[in-house]
């Protein structure tokens, strides 16, 4: 069996002024050479400096969004393109936060996706439940609808990896037990396998949702949890590091 490469994101929100480029430069130093994969992303305002910031370490830089036109008239929006040539590698797509304060649906996700593939970003997808739809035992099947949605065939064979994030875990400090995100890995692993084949084996399936040092350990070692998308606990770096060292 494949094992994915371990991925471990942070996720600056729209939080971060130029100060907070010092955290980045302490990530950077502190990152190890071997290990999992790092990376940063911030809000766009920074990711150019903060490219700079990065330069010469092993942590790479995302975006939180893109648009899925190239350019034109769309006032406020980032083309994956602009995050490539401001030196993004990676870039975030269907945030909860993004489908709840933007109506995102699974379709302009996936639009987002292939926006990511033609700028040769590579994306990371979020899918996640309300606690509402957890309660009504509707979380497997929502959360794997939203692979199935939010996944254009066009990934197969490409580098990529899919977030889950509880949406009830996401700053709440909250987190599933270890069985439950077990459980949800390993149907999102399903359907990718159904819809991409073995290909899709080293695609890491990352955990989001109140993710800190302390807990970090107990969850990066669940099964198939190929990594994590951490919020809050990425914004210091010394939080970060305690994360990033825990695999
Ligand atoms: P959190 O956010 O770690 O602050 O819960 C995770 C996320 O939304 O990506």
């Amino acid at each position: 069996m494949t094992v994915p490469t371990p991925l471990i994101a942070g996720n600056w929100k729209m939080n971060g002024l130029s100060a907070a480029l010092g955290e980045a430069r302490a990530v950077a130093a502190g990152a190890p050479a071997k290990g999992p994969r790092v990376a940063i992303c911030p809000p766009a305002t920074l990711i150019h400096r903060m490219g700079e910031a990065l330069a010469g370490s092993p942590v790479k830089l995302g975006g939180q969004d893109c648009h899925p036109e190239p350019s034109g008239a769309h006032t406020g929006d980032i083309a994956a393109e602009m995050l490539a040539d401001a030196g993004a590698s990676l870039v975030i797509v269907g945030h909860s936060e993004r489908r709840a304060d933007h109506g995102e649906t699974d379709d302009l996700v996936a639009r987002k996706v292939m926006a990511a593939l033609r700028a040769g970003l590579e994306p990371i997808v979020c899918v996640g439940e309300t606690l509402e739809q957890r309660q009504a035992g509707e979380a497997l099947s929502i959360v794997t609808g939203q692979v199935r949605g939010s996944l254009p065939t066009a990934l197969g064979g490409k580098a990529f990896s899919v977030a889950y994030e509880p949406i009830w875990a996401i700053g709440t400090g909250l987190t599933p037990t270890t069985a439950e995100i077990e459980e949800m890995h390993r149907a999102i692993r399903a359907t990718l396998r159904e819809l991409f084949g073995a290909a899709a084996d080293t695609a890491p399936i990352l955990y989001g949702g109140s993710v800190k040092a302390a807990n970090a350990g107990e969850i990066l070692r669940a099964a198939e949890v190929g990594g994590a998308l951490v919020g809050g606990a990425s914004l210091k770096a010394e939080d970060f590091l305690g994360i990033v060292r825990a695999i």
